[in-house]
């Protein structure tokens, strides 16, 4: 078969290669734990079910959905980032229904990317900017997310020439990987940034409701000037446990908007419009469910953290995401320390280099397992460390 180089080209998606580890372990009857995938393991609220199922009822909802999604959905996103983030949005030309945040992701880089153009993409980071960028024909930069910068990319030190041949920018905050946060001062400074080299930005946000000790993240539409420059994806996934439902949005800038539209007008026929009604329902009705959940992983966020700091890994608590971003010891590759995890404890942790290469040196572990799995998974730790242990004081 002759396949596009495209496609042999493409690493395969990290995620994929651990779920089909842990596939083969649980296949030889092995018990394993996984950290790895950030999945919410509770439940969508009842409020939201109840609401899809009534609306899979209709037969009205059984047919092609309308084109550019319902007018209510679009709707309601407008009126919950004026309600949460005090930005107002033109739900006709600056909001798009999307099927979850990862398609549209994935479909923008057609909006910006001819072949030869660049993409600037933070590194770590979700693995879908740079694979988008490199379908579409063109080139990842990576900006190097380092502690010393507070996990931000210094935009100072992109190359001129870099940065004026840039079509647009990707940023996320709160960051998977790594569970940074921006404020406004620093996407004020990357607006000004995109005017100054006539570049867009795509703020990926799908973890903003996801914040922990009382902190609220920002939009990235807050800043001065934004939307004259760029647009935000956000999700229902991790806000309200929807990952099964596939549905997010991108907000902001009416022309980008449009063009993912174009895009995707040619793609897809729509998202099915029992999970809109749903969607609606999730983002019109009680939002209770957002702080109860962010409780269980903030109890989870602190055991988790304990734990790895127990066991000689370098662990910040996150102020926002679902994620704890640790430094391995000294004398492993992310991979190696992720295998021995695996090999001999059945634990499951995702290794940095899964986000690129600037992800070595650390592994991911995810919040999203059930408490039980999770004392579980802790107490295999602290087994692994034991034996370390005993394996070290023998030498
Ligand atoms: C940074 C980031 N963006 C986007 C997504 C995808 O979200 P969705 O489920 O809406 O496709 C994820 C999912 O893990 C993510 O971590």
């Amino acid at each position: 078969m002759k396949m596009a180089r495209r496609v042999e080209n493409l690493p395969p998606y990290p995620f994929v290669e651990i779920i089909n580890k842990i596939n083969e372990k649980r296949a030889k009857g092995e018990e394993v734990i996984t950290f790895a995938v950030g999945d919410p393991d509770i439940p969508t609220p009842p409020h939201i079910i109840e609401r899809l199922c009534q609306a899979a009822q209709d037969p009205a909802n059984h047919r092609y959905p309308e084109a550019a999604s319902l007018p209510e959905l679009r709707q309601a996103i407008a009126e919950w980032y004026i309600k949460r983030f005090d930005v107002s949005l033109d739900a006709d030309i600056e909001v798009l229904p999307l099927i979850g945040a990862k398609e549209g992701i994935f479909h923008i880089a057609m909006c910006f990317i001819d072949p030869g153009d660049i993409a600037l993409v933070p590194e770590p980071g979700y693995p879908v900017y740079p694979v988008s960028t490199m379908m579409a024909g063109g080139t990842p930069y990576y900006m190097p997310l380092i502690r010393e910068n507070n996990l931000l990319p210094d935009l100072d030190i992109i190359p001129e020439d870099i940065a004026n041949k840039a079509k647009f920018m990707w940023l996320n905050y709160p960051n998977n990987p790594t569970g940074a946060v921006a404020g406004l001062d620093f996407f004020n400074k990357a607006v000004k940034f995109a005017k100054q080299h006539n570049l867009s930005i795509c703020h990926d946000a799908p973890y903003t409701e996801v914040a922990y000790d009382g902190y609220r993240p920002v939009s990235f539409l807050q800043a001065d000037g934004a939307r004259e420059v760029g647009v935000e994806f956000h999700s229902l996934s991790k806000s309200y446990n929807m990952t099964g439902w596939r549905i997010g949005m991108t907000v902001g800038n009416a022309e980008i908007v449009g063009a993912l539209n174009t895009v995707k007008s040619n793609v897809d026929s729509g998202i099915p419009q029992a999970i809109q009604y749903a969607a609606i329902e999730a983002l019109t009705g009680p939002q209770d469910c957002i702080q109860h959940h962010n409780n269980i992983y903030q109890r989870r966020r602190d055991l988790v953290v304990d734990m790895l700091r127990s066991i000689g890994l370098e662990a910040e608590p996150p102020k926002a995401s679902l994620y704890v971003w640790a430094k391995i010891p000294a004398g492993y590759t992310s991979v190696e320390f992720a295998n021995d995890l695996l090999e001999q404890v059945g634990v499951v942790v995702t290794p940095g280099t899964g986000f690129g290469k600037r992800g070595e040196g650390y592994v991911r572990l995810s919040l999203t397992l059930p408490d039980a799995a999770l004392v579980k998974g802790l107490s295999r730790l602290a087994e692994w460390r034991d034996t370390r242990n005993k394996f070290k004081s023998k030498r």
